[in-house]
């Protein structure tokens, strides 16, 4: 195992502990959601079921003995366990590399407690060095990378990529996010963006930092 894995999984496994048995949980999606997601099939019985932002996750989770509950059926989540691209130690998150941006912003807002799990890597002062994710309706893409170059990003089409909503991903490279909850506020309302991948207006509620000597919870 690569240190970098070793450190998602202490995340990861931190998660678990954090979660009530018997519980209803989001998952969320990445490589290491991938690894809690083992970490259930490993201890069968120890969440009830679980609403996923994903057809990737949903898929592991099946294959894990997992039920998949539809959120619509539900009256909100206990917990939101889902990983990140970056993270500031005030818990405002970039997600989206995965492309699974739209549902997991949808999960964290019915889920009364977020759970963040991320290695030190994802850790940031300020975020924008990873290129933000941005899920457009398919039709609109060049007249938001119109709007999003005058904002003063550089927004690259993740070409090839379809969300599982049907729409585009574009990756906005050159921003420095000074200030997440506004930014997000403002992209949200440019004609044909789906969702934006800053995670600050509700930001995480806890994040479990893998490092090489443990897990730190900020
Ligand atoms: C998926 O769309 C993303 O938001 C992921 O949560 C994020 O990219 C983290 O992925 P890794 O755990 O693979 O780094």
């Amino acid at each position: 195992m690569g240190d970098a894995d070793a450190k998602k999984r202490r995340a990861a496994l931190a998660a678990l502990q954090l979660a009530a048995h018997d519980a209803v949980i989001g998952v969320g999606t990445g490589s290491t959601v991938n690894l809690f997601i083992e970490a259930l099939a490993a201890n069968p019985g120890r969440v009830r079921t679980a609403v996923s932002s994903s057809e990737a996750s949903s898929a592991r989770l099946r294959a894990a003995g997992i039920a998949i509950a539809d959120l619509n059926e539900l009256d909100g989540l206990d917990l939101y366990i889902d990983g990140a691209d970056e993270a500031t130690a005030a818990r405002h998150l970039v997600k989206g590399g995965g492309g699974a941006l739209t549902r997991e912003k949808i999960v964290a807002a019915a889920a009364r407690r977020f759970l963040c799990i991320v290695d030190d890597t994802k850790l940031v002062a300020t975020l924008g060095r990873f290129p933000l994710p941005v899920e457009v309706i398919p039709m609109a893409r060049a007249l938001v990378v119109r709007q999003l170059r005058a904002r003063g990003g550089d927004p690259v089409w993740r070409e090839g990529f379809v969300t599982d909503n049907g729409n585009h991903i574009l990756d906005v490279h050159g921003l420095t996010i000074t200030d997440p909850v506004a930014l997000e506020r403002e992209l949200n309302q440019i004609t044909g963006v789906v969702t934006v991948g800053l995670f600050a207006a509700r930001p995480a509620d806890v994040l479990l930092i893998g490092t090489a000597q443990g897990v730190e919870q900020r």
